[in-house]
Order: structure tokens, then C-alpha cells, then sequence
């Protein structure tokens, strides 16, 4: 079961329109690009922004993922019926096998759990052909990016077709042993809806990333920083060792 921010229908109705910035995903369109792969999982593909864009390139894609109501928004988008959604976390995957794996807008960071984490590698690991990709990004915790979840910086205002205005803040609860829980508010002025959403996130270093990956069969070919988010963010590129 995913967040509510996820789950919930009102909630990922507005997903797209409180963050409409997808720069985030040219880093991904260019190792794409770069490794011309034709097939592409995207694993935790939330409202299908970038299975849709890859889709409509011609690239045959899968678009998993456990929250329902994302995948309901993403069915709607230009492309969508090009695009197999699966519904479920990777033990939902038939058999399949593709050049390309991808986790944008930092879905590593909802595994907490290492188990289930090197596991999520290791079933994404058994999907890609001999030699195929995995390209995913995380926080560096250096950074300390939840610093800057408080209401005050946090806080957007925007107006939605259909919806109308709509406030959104994050406030950080507990910070522990790389986990980070946050509580998520969104007020809809509309009917006056006050909905919450409490996420924890793991903040990995990134030897415990590389050492993740050795330990589910792949190897580490590079780091890259996200053009968009200097310094924030770690690209990892990890190639299956089959
Ligand atoms: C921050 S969103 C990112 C969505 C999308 N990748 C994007 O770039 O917009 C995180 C996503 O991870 C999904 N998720 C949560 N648990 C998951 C799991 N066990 N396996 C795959 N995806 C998961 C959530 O449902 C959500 O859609």
C-alpha cells in the first residue's frame, strides 16, 4: 500500500498540478536516449508523466505501480493506451524482460525497509535483459533536504481548473537513523477538505546504494548529478552483471 498521497483520488488528482516542473525527468529521457532502449519498466511510474512521454517516442513501456488512484490519473494522459500499466509492487511483474528500468521522482527512497529494498532491485534485476540498465535517483543526505520541509518554504498556493484552489504544505515529524517522516496537508478551498498524508522516507548514502545493488546482482557504471537539483541528488546508472 502506497501513501495516501498516492492512494487517495483527490490527492492524486492534484499530484501533477502541485509539481508541473518535469525537468526532473530530461536526466532519465537522455540515459534513454544514450542506450536507445525500445523497452522501458518504470517502477513506482505514479501518475505515468514519463511512461506516457516515452510511449509517445515509440519506446514500449510498463508503467507499475501499487496506488490505484495514480494509475487512474495516468490512464487519462496523452499516450496512456500505449503504455501497460500493472497495478502492484514488483511481485505483480509477469515474466517479462526489458533494456531499460527506471525509478524517477525518487521512488528508491519509499523502500525504508532494506529487505524489501534489495529484494525490489533483485525482481527489477531478473526483468532486464543480459546487460540491461537500472536508472534511479536519491536525496544525498548531506544535503539534509528535509531542512527545508517546513510550512513556511514548503508552503504553494495554485489554482486548478475543476478543483479550484488548493494550499499544500509538508511539515518534517521525526528524523532517525536515515529515515525521515514527514506530514503532508492539503486544504481545498472548495469545500473546505483538509486531507493529510504521512510519508517516511530512507535517505541512503551512497556506498549503502552501491553496495544494494551488488547485493541484487547488479554493478554500479556511474553516478550523475541531476542537472536540475545540483548537489541533491544522486543519479545512479546500474548495469545487470547476467
Ligand atoms: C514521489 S512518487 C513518484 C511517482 C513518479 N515516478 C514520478 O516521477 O512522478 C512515488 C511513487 O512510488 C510509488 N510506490 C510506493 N511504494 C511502491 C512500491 N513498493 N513499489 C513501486 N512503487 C511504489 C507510489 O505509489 C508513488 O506513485
Amino acid at each position: 500500500m502506497a501513501d495516501t498521497h498516492f492512494e487517495d483520488p483527490r490527492l492524486a488528482s492534484v499530484y501533477d498540478p502541485l509539481d508541473p516542473d518535469r525537468s526532473d525527468l530530461g536526466v532519465y529521457m537522455a540515459i534513454v536516449d544514450e542506450f536507445a532502449a525500445q523497452s522501458v519498466l518504470d517502477v513506482g511510474c505514479g501518475t505515468g508523466t514519463f511512461a506516457c512521454l516515452l510511449a509517445n517516442l515509440g519506446v514500449s513501456v510498463i508503467g507499475l505501480d501499487p496506488a490505484a488512484a495514480s494509475l487512474a490519473v495516468a490512464r487519462t494522459k496523452l499516450g496512456a493506451s500505449k503504455v501497460h500499466w500493472i497495478q502492484g509492487d514488483v511481485t505483480a511483474l509477469p515474466p517479462l524482460q526489458v533494456e531499460l528500468a527506471t525509478m524517477t521522482g525518487n521512488v528508491a527512497q519509499v523502500f525504508v525497509d532494506d529487505v524489501e529494498w534489495v529484494s525490489t532491485l533483485s525482481v527489477i534485476r531478473a526483468a532486464l535483459t543480459p546487460q540491461g540498465h537500472l536508472v534511479f535517483e536519491s536525496r544525498i543526505p548531506e544535503d539534509r533536504a528535509w531542512l527545508r520541509w517546513r510550512r513556511e518554504s514548503s508552503l504553494t498556493r495554485v489554482t486548478i481548473p475543476g478543483i479550484g484552489s488548493l494550499e499544500y504544505w509538508v511539515e518534517v515529524t521525526d528524523v532517525q537513523d536515515g529515515l525521515v517522516s514527514f506530514l503532508s496537508t492539503f486544504v481545498f478551498e472548495q469545500d473546505g477538505a483538509v486531507l493529510t498524508s504521512s510519508s517516511t522516507l530512507r535517505f541512503r548514502s551512497e556506498e549503502e546504494l552501491a553496495v544494494s545493488l551488488e547485493s541484487a546482482g547488479m554493478s554500479v557504471m556511474e553516478f550523475r548529478d541531476a542537472p536540475d537539483r545540483p548537489g541533491r541528488e544522486m543519479v545512479f546508472i546500474a548495469q545487470s552483471r547476467d
